[in-house]
């Protein structure tokens, strides 16, 4: 991933200090390894973690404002309806928010810890470092006295390195659980359960399976952000693995997978394409019509997830499930030992 070429124009975020986990160049030897495998094999896939340059960032928060991209408004109304419940019922000074964007739901629920007079620190954690300067600043000027502290890391592989000073409520919303495949998901599940104590909290936020109409309309809208959005995953491959795929020759497919209840999302070639990943000095080639998958993105059944957030070591103490199925949110505590 590109490091951020200009800092966004705001007063704070140069002040804000973004502890990093990432080495140098970490993300180019991971995008590297990952590409020589994925374009060896068949069916090609990249992993969603690559979508988030400046421009995708960019392009994820516009679809989070389409009328047919349901799961943000859906989540933002639930926070909104039980942020003091939450507040109360885990009374913690630190809330830690994994995969954190622009952070602009969590404020709901910043707001009602800091009402509650408990809001102490606040550490977004984020593999991209550009979305995390301008979110930190914005929150900098709004919660002056709580401490702004965050976190450049990926969650598949630094959640032992997030700090753990006091009592935290882990985070996790927008229904990016729904962005692992099961056995990742079940992984990540049980590294998090590990990195929280006895007693600690997990809030996330989920989508739940639905009509499959409404589903589908939310990743596959009118004005095609959404298309832009996973087409720019070649747009880092070329910049970044000095690359030469054409853009243009290929078309954002999306389906519903009814087996496994999941949103499938792919750019097709739509002729004959070879091209080259110069950093890899490897040729590729496009078959007509052949597919790269860049995300999935699962629906849950509330019962379900309750169950495996249970396997991993957490117990759900609430849930709140929005009318029709909107989304969920699953408040859960760290209470065995696993
Ligand atoms: N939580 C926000 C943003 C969701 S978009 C919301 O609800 O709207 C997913 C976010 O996860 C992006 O900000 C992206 O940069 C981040 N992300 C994706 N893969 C990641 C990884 N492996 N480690 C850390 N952050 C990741
Ligand atoms: C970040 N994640 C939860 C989004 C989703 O809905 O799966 C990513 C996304 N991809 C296309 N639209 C939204």
């Amino acid at each position: 991933m590109a490091p951020p070429p200009t800092l966004p124009e705001n007063s704070f975020a140069a002040s804000v200090h973004v502890a990093t986990h990432l080495a140098p160049g970490w993300a180019q030897k991971a995008l590297r390894e990952e590409v020589r495998q994925a374009f060896t094999s068949m069916p090609k896939e990249l992993s969603p973690r690559w979508l988030y340059d400046q421009r995708g960032s960019e392009l994820f928060d516009q679809i989070t404002q389409l009328e047919e991209y349901y799961p943000t408004e859906a989540e933002r109304a639930l926070l909104t309806a039980h942020a003091s419940d939450i507040a109360r019922t885990t009374g913690v000074g630190m809330i830690v928010e994994l995969g954190s964007g622009s952070g602009d739901k969590t404020r709901t629920l910043l707001d009602a810890f800091q009402s509650q007079g408990t809001l102490r620190s606040f550490v977004p954690f984020d593999v991209s470092e550009t979305m995390l300067r301008m979110a930190a600043g914005l929150l900098h000027e709004r919660y002056p006295e709580a401490e702004i502290a965050p976190v450049v890391g990926d969650f598949n592989l630094h959640l032992d390195r997030l700090p753990s000073p006091q009592n935290r409520l882990l985070v996790f919303l927008g229904g990016t659980i729904g962005n692992f495949y099961p056995a990742e998901r079940t992984i990540f599940l049980k590294s998090l359960a590990n990195t929280l104590r006895c007693g600690e909290w997990f809030l996330l936020g989920a989508d739940l399976v639905k009509d499959s109409k409404r589903i589908l309309r939310a990743y596959n809208d009118d004005s095609g952000v959404t298309a832009q959005f996973i087409l720019n995953s070649l747009h880092v491959l070329n910049r970044e693995l000095d690359a030469d795929l054409p853009v243009e020759d290929f078309s954002y497919v999306v389906v519903w997978d009814e087996d496994e209840e999941r949103i499938d999302m792919r750019v097709r070639a739509d002729r004959k394409i070879d091209a080259t990943i110069g950093a890899l000095n490897l040729p590729v080639s496009f078959a007509p019509g052949e597919e790269l998958r860049v995300e999935i993105s699962a629906k849950f059944h509330p019962e379900a997830l309750v169950a495996e957030l249970r396997a991993a070591g957490m117990v759900v103490h609430k849930q709140w499930i929005a009318a029709g199925n909107e989304f969920g949110l699953f408040l859960a505590r760290r209470e065995v030992e696993i």
